[in-house]
């Protein structure tokens, strides 16, 4: 086995993140309003939420609203939200039947009492599944997360060292309690939709993550494409700043 195969299979399975990016320009293409590439992208979930157990895939998160996403006109805005608020009520029963367990990542003060409803009978609903735990990152900005874990640490008088950091940064996040809460680094970053920029996505949690980036639209990705990223990920080398000994080299010899 080639050491670098060892490095790229975390025990536990992969944590994949994905930008699910191009809604709009896929319903446009298609005639349609923009609306409609959000609710085509929802099916879109339900697809890779499947698939990512074969796939080895034991953490997802889906970048579903970005804290910038509110400047969009207000009819766009909202029926995102009403399409959020349909998709836990719709699918929480389904995804607790299949182990997924799901937690919603951001702020939740400036959602709206009938989505934090749906958000937390979906936690709750889904809390005992263990094959997958999908995080959707609902009016999620990474820098202002990382701004309030350590706003948090320096509030309570505890140093802010890298590892207190990553650990406030699950808490502001609200990504649930228990043994699983933190989803912890990225291992593979997923954008589709053409663009090659990361929006202010998991910035902390990236920071050694193998990047994929797909020109399909989030709407037209299939667990097939998903399949795809996942497969160039295992013959990546990762290194984490360090030097891969190759197979052939010979033993130090003392002197
Ligand atoms: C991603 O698709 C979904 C959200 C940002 C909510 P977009 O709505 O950004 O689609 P494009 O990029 O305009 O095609
Ligand atoms: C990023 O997509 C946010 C989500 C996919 C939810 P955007 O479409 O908002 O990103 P920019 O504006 O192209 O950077
Ligand atoms: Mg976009």
């Amino acid at each position: 086995m080639r050491p670098s195969t060892l490095i790229t299979r975390p025990p536990n399975g992969l944590h994949v993140a994905i930008i699910m990016d191009g809604n709009g320009r896929w319903a446009a293409a298609h005639g349609l309003p923009r609306p409609a590439g959000h609710r085509r992208g929802a099916e879109t979930v339900r697809t890779i939420v499947e698939a990512a157990p074969s796939l080895g895939i034991r953490a997802l998160t889906l970048y579903a609203f970005s804290a910038d996403n509110w400047q969009r006109p207000p009819r766009e805005v909202g029926a995102l939200m009403r399409l959020f608020r349909m998709y836990l009520r719709g699918e929480a029963s389904r995804l607790a039947s299949i182990g997924v367990r799901l937690s919603v990542i951001g702020r939740r003060d400036r959602l709206s009492a009938s989505l934090r409803a749906a958000i937390d009978e979906a936690e709750s609903m889904t809390a005992q599944g263990r094959t997958v735990h999908l995080r959707l990152a609902i009016d999620y900005s990474s820098r202002d997360a990382i701004a309030r874990a350590a706003t948090a640490l320096h509030d309570a008088g505890e140093p802010v060292t890298r590892a207190a950091l990553g650990e406030a940064l699950g808490e502001v996040l609200g990504d649930g309690e228990g043994p699983c809460a933190r989803a912890g680094d990225v291992d593979l970053l997923v954008r589709t939709g053409g663009e090659r920029r990361l929006s202010d996505f998991l910035l902390w949690e990236c920071a050694y993550a193998e990047l994929w980036f797909s020109d399909i639209m989030w709407p037209a990705f299939t667990a097939a494409d998903l399949a795809a990223a996942v497969s160039d990920f295992h013959g990546r080398e990762r290194r984490f700043g360090g030097l891969v000994p190759l197979p052939t080299q010979p033993a130090a010899r003392a002197v």
